[in-house]
């Protein structure tokens, strides 16, 4: 029999590199996903209709909806992707923050109980880097302390203990996995490595002026979000229950990013000046881009509390799970990215022009 995996958060940037990898391994993956007035499920409009794939309605926020779901499903194994993921938002949502990515672990752990199977079903919990916030050591393992310095991370530091709680009283199968910043193709556009390279890309194609940031020192340990996925499973399947750092043991800084997205772009920048009047200057490309300013600091993205120094140590997972944090490295997580995003915005131009010329058209009378 086919083994049955429920994911909250199916239409995020993990959910569906994780749903592809499952329904790989032969299993039946259900996907949780809310309502909403207009459905986003461009991540996995191309896995609706296979055979094995079948998503329900519920929400985090809603204990009833989530019961419903695991006790339909009766799933072998939980992946609890679902969250109010970004940093900067949780500065401005943080009671909604609080609510979905703390009280929406405890949720899904009541309604695993709820549903009697503690004994036959796996919870992974996806938890960050973000606990180590204000860093009190680098490398950050698994026994590095946390230090949260966000909303979003002070609601992610309730979710990890709950999961370490309900594993200890209940004798759950229930894991956090200590992921750091994953990306990809996939990623959300306002995350700083997605909006970084779509500025590239369109930029070298005359479509945008100018990136704006905020905090280019701030450093992080990038991998690929479809090699990251691999582990969550792993730690399902590992013998115990176990929390587990996730990282490339690899550190770089959003300037680095910039600069080398923007090299693979086509366009080669110099930084000049600092802080807020830090500039991004093309020193090389396109002929009419020469000496102008590309990249810029806007206070708008900085955070009042911001986390500069994540460089996670991988050693655990690499022993214990046998995983390879080096199968992509940063440079070709970068040129993936950014060539993504040059198709992405050449084949929008493409098409903004062809409305562009066929209304012409029509208002000439050449096509009727
Ligand atoms: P993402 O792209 O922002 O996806 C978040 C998912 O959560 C979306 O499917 C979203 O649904 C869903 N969601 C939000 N609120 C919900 C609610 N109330 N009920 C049900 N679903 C809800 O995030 P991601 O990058 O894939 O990250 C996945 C998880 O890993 C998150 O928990 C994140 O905090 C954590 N994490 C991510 C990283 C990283 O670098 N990517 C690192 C460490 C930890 P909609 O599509 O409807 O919005
Ligand atoms: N988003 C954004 N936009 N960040 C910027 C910008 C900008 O214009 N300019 C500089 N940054 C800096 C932020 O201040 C932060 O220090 C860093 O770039 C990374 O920001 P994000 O890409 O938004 O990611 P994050 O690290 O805050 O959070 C992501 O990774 C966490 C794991 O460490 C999210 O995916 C979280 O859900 C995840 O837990």
């Amino acid at each position: 029999m086919a083994k049955v995996a429920l994911i909250t958060g199916v239409t995020g940037q993990d959910g569906s590199y994780l749903s592809e990898f499952l329904l790989e391994k032969g299993y039946d993956v259900h996907g949780i996903i809310r309502r909403s007035s207009v459905d986003f499920r461009e991540r996995i409009a191309h896995l609706e209709g296979k055979p094995h794939f079948h998503l329900h309605y519920a929400d985090l926020g809603d204990s009833m909806s989530i019961v419903k779901v695991v006790d339909k499903v009766k799933p072998n194994e939980i992946y609890n992707l679902a969250a109010q993921s970004h940093v900067q938002v949780s500065f401005d949502s943080p009671e909604f923050t609080a609510d979905v990515d703390a009280t929406g672990v405890l949720r899904v752990l009541e309604a695993v109980r709820a549903c009697h199977l503690e004994k036959t079903c796996r919870v992974y919990q996806a938890s960050t880097s973000e606990l180590y916030g204000k860093v009190e050591e680098v490398p950050q393992n698994e026994n590095t302390p946390f230090h949260p310095y966000s909303p979003y991370a002070v609601a992610k530091l309730y979710g990890f203990w709950i999961v370490k709680e309900y594993r200890e009283a209940y004798n759950m199968f229930c894991c956090s996995g200590i992921l750091f910043n994953h990306e990809s193709e996939r990623r959300g556009e306002t995350f700083v490595t997605r909006k970084i390279t779509l500025a590239a890309a369109r930029i070298s194609q005359g479509l945008q002026d100018c990136l704006y940031l905020g905090n280019m020192d701030s450093l992080r340990d990038w991998g690929y979000a479809k090699d990251y996925v691999e582990c969550m499973w792993l730690i399902l399947q590992n013998d115990r229950p176990e929390d587990f750092v996730i990282a490339t043991g690899v550190q770089h800084s959003v300037r680095e990013f910039t600069q080398l997205a923007f090299k693979h772009a086509g366009i080669e920048l110099k930084f000049e000046g600092k802080g807020i009047d830090e500039k991004g200057i093309v020193v090389k490309g396109p002929e009419k881009l020469i000496g102008k300013t590309v990249v810029a600091v806007s206070e708008d993205f900085y955070r009042p509390t911001d986390v500069v120094n994540l460089w996670g140590d991988p050693t655990k997972a690499k022993a214990r799970l046998g995983w390879n944090p080096a199968k992509t490295s940063f440079e070709q997580l970068v040129k993936l990215m950014v060539e993504h995003d040059i198709a992405k915005v050449a084949a929008e131009g493409a098409a903004a022009k062809v409305r562009t010329n066929l209304a012409e058209y029509l208002e000439k009378g050449i096509v009727k």
